[in-house]
């Protein structure tokens, strides 16, 4: 793709998360002339220090602000010309534990967004959300999700970004509002917040300690490295048509926790026994599996890294950042015993 955009201003949300981080050092690099705000709240999971290599740019501003603040997103959202909207409680686990948070950030706090588009007349809102709206496909099966699945959330975070992708549609049906959607699967790489799988898994194999695998380990998970992600939405807000959906997703074969597991533990030379099985998660979708083609067929997209090449980069990446995400493991303690203890 070439390195011009028609996108003057662009209002990220949730940038000092782990995909927006990523998603800043992404563009900045590739375009830029483009101004870029990014409104965060600094919850648990946003961190400046993912940032602090690009703060200084001129092209870039930081708000901190919670996307439910409407007359602050209202003051901002002014001279924007397109709304990449990352912002979100995204943590299966928390929302299990706590629900409501997810509905206020999730859902009202994307209404107060897509209001505020609307009255400014963005050129385009790119809604960023998830494939696990689409709820879980058997084990044995070989069926995917593609963007006419029809939507079957199981958990409240899945619930919560189910209602959000809905009131993005009833912005576009409703108001006009020119809107795309990306629905992708899980991530992995730099800057995760160390609570998610791979992040957790290698971190606690740099401290020594076990990694809970949940259940049986059989689950299924569709794994795209990070990057690879933020170009798939660089191509979808250039190319993509208004109205509609883009699922992405980064593998071709089934690969289960368990596996990814191991997979970890060979590339950093320990031992199996490392491995510890704890109690399921409530309501824990068994498989995702993500049909990304058309954005492979129409616009040539296709993930960069292999899963192996992706998981070395994060290994290394996390073996010299310990001082990042150290300080984050210790803040997170309450939410490991009460995650974990219900897992004994
Ligand atoms: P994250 O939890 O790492 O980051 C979320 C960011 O949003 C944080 O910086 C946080 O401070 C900010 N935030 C939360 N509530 C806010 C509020 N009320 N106002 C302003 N900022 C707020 O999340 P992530 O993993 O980077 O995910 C980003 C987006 O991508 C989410 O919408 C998520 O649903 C979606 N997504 C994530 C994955 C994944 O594997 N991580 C996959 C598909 C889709
Ligand atoms: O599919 C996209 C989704 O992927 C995103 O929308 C979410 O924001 C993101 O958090 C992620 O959700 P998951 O629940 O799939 O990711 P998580 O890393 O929490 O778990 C991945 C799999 O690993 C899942 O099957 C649960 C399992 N697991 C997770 C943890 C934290 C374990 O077995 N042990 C663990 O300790």
């Amino acid at each position: 793709m070439s390195n011009s955009t028609p996108y003057q201003t662009i209002l990220v949300t949730g940038g000092a998360g782990f995909i927006g981080s990523n998603f800043i050092h992404y563009w900045l690099k590739k375009y830029p002339q483009t101004k870029l705000i990014n409104l965060d709240a600094l919850t648990y999971a946003g961190n400046l220090e993912n940032l602090k290599d690009v703060a200084h740019q001129s092209s870039y501003q930081f708000v901190k602000g919670n996307i439910l603040d409407r007359e602050l997103v209202d003051q901002i959202m002014s001279g924007v010309d397109a709304v990449v909207h990352f912002a979100a409680e995204s943590h299966v686990d928390r929302s299990i534990l706590e629900p409501a948070i997810f509905l206020e950030t999730n859902v009202i706090g994307t209404q107060v967004l897509l209001a505020a588009a609307l009255k400014h007349r963005v050129k385009r809102f790119h809604h960023i959300s998830t494939d696990e709206v689409f709820g879980s496909l058997e084990l044995w099966s070989k069926e995917q999700f593609h963007n006419h699945t029809p939507y079957d959330p199981r958990s409240p975070y899945s619930a919560s970004k189910a209602a959000s992708d809905h009131l993005a549609r009833a912005y576009g049906e409703t108001f006009g509002l020119p809107f795309v959607i990306t629905n992708c699967s899980n991530n992995y790489g730099e800057y995760q917040f160390p609570e998610k799988l791979f992040s957790l898994a290698i971190t606690n194999l740099i401290e020594g300690k076990n990694i809970p695998v949940y259940g049986d380990g059989k689950n299924i998970r569709d794994w795209l490295y990070v990057q690879d992600h933020c170009s798939a939405i660089d191509v979808v807000l250039h190319q993509g048509s208004d109205g509609e959906t883009y699922l992405v997703g980064g593998l071709t074969e089934d690969v289960s926790n368990l596996e990814i597991v191991k997979m970890i533990i060979k590339l950093m030379g320990e031992s199996e026994d490392k491995i510890e099985f704890v109690k399921d998660r409530l309501g824990h979708d068994r498989r995702y599996s993500v049909d990304w083609s058309t954005l492979n067929k129409k616009h040539g997209w296709k993930p960069s890294v292999t899963l192996e090449e992706g998981l070395a980069k994060t290994i290394s990446w996390y073996r010299v950042n310990r001082q990042w995400w150290q300080p984050l493991k210790e803040k997170s303690q309450d939410f490991f015993k009460l995650n974990y203890q219900q897992k004994d």
